[in-house]
């Protein structure tokens, strides 16, 4: 019977277990993956600990909502993948029932991408939520352009250096921020233009110097928090501000300059879409191919070790993409 990771009560990462789950036979529109590997996002570290944003099946919760694998069974009427072919999942927005830590799933087929070319499967397993959520915020939602200033908040998130390549993709200017001068040198090496230090800098006030005084023409920001509208006076008239996360979990101020577009960005709003979804593949299979794209992991864990990946999650300061191998 497949492996598989789940929790009977939220709580601290030692709730997470393995179970042995029978195998279930997809029904119509349905495919199994056998899973080869998984991602871990901050989105299952705020469902373990008992923040998820809605209800959901406990005890006996399953968890993940990325990573990579092959077709194993097709229900009846599924067109768009085959027994054998290797995929992404786009999306899976019912987790607690279907996630991704494990060695087996059934998922809706329209929910799966074909895996690009050439990618191993624990580098393939860091590419979606972190890709698509940067393409999906500054492309499709907020209309980046080619010579565009973009200040990137938390630039060293997962998100953050996925933004930072797909700026660099585009022609735009990525800026990046991050708290300490610790990962000034990586950010750098990783396509950023600028990288500013909000334990030193004005973040403001240095992105506005480095505009020439315009201010940015975009702000992709993953934190929120009380420092959100001191953030937003980067931005020059006209100026797009958008929010993927919410890093610092106390309320946030909202910026009162005007003119500013704000978007709240939740990228569920894009992948269980498939014609953008078709979009976002066709956007980074180019990235993966011209190198422009290139994900960043930071370890990889054994499937059974899901508590240890989480608590490095926690408290490990990782840079780039924490994975399970199944
Ligand atoms: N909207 C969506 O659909 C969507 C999709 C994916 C993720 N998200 C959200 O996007 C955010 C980033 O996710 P991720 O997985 O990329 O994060 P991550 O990789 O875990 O990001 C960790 C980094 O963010 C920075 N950081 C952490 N706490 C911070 C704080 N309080 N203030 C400022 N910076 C902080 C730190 O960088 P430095 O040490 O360099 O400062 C840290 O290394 C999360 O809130 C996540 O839930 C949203």
């Amino acid at each position: 019977m497949p492996r598989t990771v789940v929790f009977d009560q939220t709580g601290e990462p030692d709730v997470l277990h393995v179970v042995d789950e029978p195998s279930r036979e997809p029904g119509p529109g349905e495919a199994r993956v056998r899973i080869e590997a998984a991602a871990v996002n901050r989105l299952d570290q705020l469902m373990r600990a008992g923040h998820f944003p809605r209800p959901f099946r406990l005890p006996h919760a399953r968890i993940g909502c990325e990573g990579t694998g092959v077709v194993d069974a097709v229900g009846p009427g599924v067109e768009n993948v085959e027994v054998g072919d290797a995929v992404l999942f786009a999306a899976v927005p019912a987790m607690d029932l279907d996630g991704t830590y494990a060695e087996e799933t059934v998922v809706a087929a329209s929910s799966l991408v074909p895996r690009p070319a050439g990618l191993d499967a624990v580098t393939a397993a860091a590419l979606w939520v972190s890709y698509s959520t940067a393409y999906g915020a500054l492309v499709e939602k907020a209309g980046m352009r080619p010579g565009d200033r973009v200040l990137i908040t938390a630039a060293s998130s997962t998100v953050g250096l996925a933004a930072i390549q797909v700026a660099n993709q585009i022609g735009a200017v990525p800026l990046a921020v991050t708290r300490t001068d610790a990962k000034k040198a990586r950010l750098l090496a990783a396509g950023a233009a600028e990288v500013f230090v909000s334990a030193d800098d004005d973040v403001p006030a240095a992105a506005r110097a480095f505009t020439g005084g315009a201010g940015v023409e975009l702000i992709l920001d993953s934190v929120m928090g009380p420092g959100l509208a001191d953030l937003a006076t980067a931005a020059g008239p006209r100026g797009t501000l958008v929010t993927v996360g919410w890093l610092d979990p106390r309320p946030a101020t909202m910026p009162t300059q005007a003119p500013l577009t704000i978007h709240r960005y939740m990228s569920f709003e894009h992948t269980l879409d498939p014609v953008v979804v078709r979009r976002m593949a066709a956007f980074l299979g180019a990235g993966l191919r011209t190198g422009a794209l290139a994900p960043t992991v930071d370890r990889t864990f054994p499937l059974a070790d899901a508590a240890a990946a989480h608590r490095h999650l926690e408290q490990g300061d990782p840079f780039g993409k924490i994975v399970l191998t199944v």
